[in-house]
């Protein structure tokens, strides 16, 4: 007989329009949709057309209306400032009725943008809640990006507000985010109309008159916002995340594909059901932030943690297992090196055993590959399911899982197990034909894309088109390579293209590499993902530099991880490069970024036939050897 996993894949490839309407009679619909699946204008493809929603409603009032008022939505668990703080569903209304309310004073309204730079706390998701409650769209930044990144995103979502704090903070350090704003709507063409500032008491910001307003000062006058019903196909936010240049991708989320999705990811994938206590620990400012530290949980009903803390550090390696404990949370979704870094700091995992974790049910790890060495530490040490699941910034939600809520499939290690319902993927060669089983290729998704994916990119349809659809008419791109194995269990090995993945974090090789060009000394410059123990990747970057610079090498490559941080951010962890010669070539010119790759991560390579100069490998490695890498370190 088949399993429940089995019926509704078939069911999701073979008619999506019954699949997905079923499983949107499970929101609230102002306006019941006229097309599940609008394929009219393909390649755009739109989800639940004509229909009329609102998301803040679904991930808020609705619970208070079905009676869970009084049922826990946040708990704030802070180390760092050490502060616990819960609120129900009914305070979470409140909050974020008074906040919308704030934002349409401010001539916030339907369509507008919203610009959210902010560390873990409570009031980052009341901001985002209340955009969706009145139809404005947000843009969340992640803290650790410098000025500079937030005034590209400011350029290219316009946006009416922007709401910050005065600071966030990194383990002991308190990092002050007003400097980073007020110099970042400097840099920035475009200014916004005003900024509100929630004032934290490790740091006060300094304001501006008539453009900043003190956000609890303008919770005590504001009049609460009731829900606005937009369109179900009407943007909810815009993500940005590193493409192959220094211009990131405005990556589009829809109203009414994305609740449906994702709140019955949340049964499927993830075995939860409302009032579970769910916990996602990541940071909004990424995707897993959006989709399961926000939307997915409220949305189901769950009690959501927001975690602002590190694995270890805050105070130490059992700060997950506390929580875990104390706040009953029955799955924890995290990325691989949050687990490598427990690992390296209590190896036998001795300081668990002082914390009650029978609640505890399913440990769902993604954002980077999944070694064995770290699954196999976190299923002995916990003793519970430990799943890998792939997506990306684009996808909005796994593509490829051990979906528990279905069916639980025995793992394969370095495999995130099979499509999610939803997802027909292919893996094809570089001829764009299905490959055999077991074969490396682009692993590609069938058209149109399930609800909840990016429809396309902010105002930038030929980019999407472009960077996704085109490759391989009729499918999307993922940019990762791996195989599909004769079992149908999914293997991701590595991204096509310059993205690395430095502790979860995805960042653009192409774009370090322009910032260090910009450096007066530097003729040509290279930056590659090297192995690294503990986050996975790290950036490494080579660099020739002009002829006639004669000063300390040394001082060069300190000014130009100065730049890489203060341009891009301290989040690109980019702390390694080294001066050579010259870059290795191919005859046509392009840089032998793979060869030096494997150098550095002493892999066996084939030296390709068409380099122009052999010697330069041997130079390479000796220089990588000075510094600690390759065969030579
Ligand atoms: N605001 C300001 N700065 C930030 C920041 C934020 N929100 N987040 C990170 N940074 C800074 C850090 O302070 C650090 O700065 P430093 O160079 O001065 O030390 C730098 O950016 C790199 O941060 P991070 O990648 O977090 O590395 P780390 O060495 O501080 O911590 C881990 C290592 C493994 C503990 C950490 O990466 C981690 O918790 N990873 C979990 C994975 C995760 O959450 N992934 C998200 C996707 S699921
Ligand atoms: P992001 O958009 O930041 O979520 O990064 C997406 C990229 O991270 C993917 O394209 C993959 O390269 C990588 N990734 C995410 N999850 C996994 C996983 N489970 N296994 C391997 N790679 C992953």
């Amino acid at each position: 007989m088949p399993n429940l996993y089995t019926k509704a894949y078939e069911q999701s490839i073979n008619d999506p329009d019954c699949f997905w309407g079923k499983i949107a009679q499970d929101c609230h619909w102002y306006k019941k949709w006229d097309k599940v699946l609008d394929d009219s204008n393909k390649p755009f493809y739109r989800w639940f057309t004509g229909g009329e929603v609102n998301t803040c409603y679904n991930a808020v009032d609705l619970h208070v209306d079905n009676g869970m008022g009084e049922q826990d939505a946040i708990i704030y668990d802070s180390p760092v400032t050490d502060t616990i703080q819960k609120y129900t569903y009914l305070q979470l209304k409140d909050q974020v009725a008074k906040f919308a309310g704030i934002l349409a004073s401010k001539g916030v309204g339907k369509g507008d943008r919203v610009i959210i730079y902010m560390p873990m706390i409570p009031q980052a998701v009341f901001a985002m809640l209340a955009c969706a409650r009145i139809g404005a769209v947000h843009s969340v930044v992640f803290g650790g990006f410098a000025a500079n990144e937030l005034a590209t995103r400011i350029n290219d979502a316009k946006p009416k507000v922007i709401v910050s704090a005065s600071c966030g903070i990194e383990i002991k350090k308190v990092i002050q985010y007003k400097p980073l704003l007020d110099q970042a709507i400097e840099l920035s063409d475009y200014k916004p109309d005003a900024c509100i500032i929630f004032q934290r008491p490790q740091a006060k910001a300094s304001m501006i008159g008539g453009r900043d307003f003190d956000w609890e000062e303008a919770m005590t006058t504001a009049f609460p916002h009731d829900c606005v019903p937009v369109k179900a196909t009407d943007p909810l936010y815009i993500l940005y995340t590193s493409g192959t240049t220094g211009q990131p991708k405005g990556v589009v989320r829809d109203n009414g594909g994305h609740m449906v999705a994702l709140k019955w990811t949340m049964g499927a994938i993830y075995g939860v059901d409302k009032g579970d206590v769910y916990w996602a620990a990541s940071d909004i400012g990424w995707v897993v932030g959006h989709s399961y530290i926000v939307y997915g949980p409220l949305l189901k009903g769950c009690t959501t943690i927001i975690f602002e803390g590190k694995p270890v550090g805050t105070p130490d390696a059992s700060v997950f297992w506390r929580i875990i404990s104390q706040h009953k949370v029955k799955t924890l979704f995290t990325a691989p090196t949050a687990f490598r870094a427990i690992k390296r700091e209590d190896s036998k995992a001795q300081l668990m055993e002082k914390f009650d974790l029978s609640c505890f049910n399913y440990l769902f790890l993604a954002g980077e590959r999944l070694d064995p060495d770290t699954l196999f530490w976190a299923q002995n040490a916990l003793n519970v399911p430990v799943i890998d699941h792939w997506w990306q910034t684009e996808t909005g939600w796994a593509i490829a899982a051990n979906c528990v809520g279905l069916h639980q499939f025995d793992i394969k290690p370095g495999s995130p197990t099979k499509p999610v319902p939803g997802w027909k993927m292919t893996v094809l060669g570089d001829d764009g034909n299905p490959i055999i089983a077991g074969e490396i290729g682009a692993i590609v998704a069938k058209l149109p894309l399930p609800p909840g994916t990016l429809p396309t990119l902010w105002q930038n349809d030929q980019r999407y088109v472009d960077s996704y659809l085109k490759a391989f008419p009729g499918y999307y791109e993922t940019s990762d390579a791996g195989f599909i194995d004769e079992d149908g269990y999914v293997f991701v090995m590595a991204r096509t293209d310059d993205i690395i993945n430095v502790a979860g974090h995805r960042l653009s090789t192409g774009g370090m590499e322009e910032v260090i060009a910009e450096h007066p000394d530097v003729a040509e410059c290279a930056v590659m993902g090297v192995e690294d123990q503990l986050k996975g990747q790290i950036p490494l970057g080579m660099m020739v530099l002009n002829a006639g610079v004669i000063r300390d090498h040394a001082e060069v490559v300190k000014e130009v991880i100065a730049l890489v941080r203060n341009k891009i951010g301290p989040v690109a962890a980019f702390k390694t490069a080294i001066v050579v010669k010259r870059l290795p070539k191919t005859r046509s010119g392009k840089i032998l970024r793979g060869t030096m790759r494997s150098i550095a991560d002493k892999k066996r390579y084939k030296v390709p036939a068409t380099i122009d100069d052999y010697s330069i490998l041997d130079e390479i490695e000796e220089s990588l050897g000075k510094i600690g890498y390759g065969s030579k370190g």
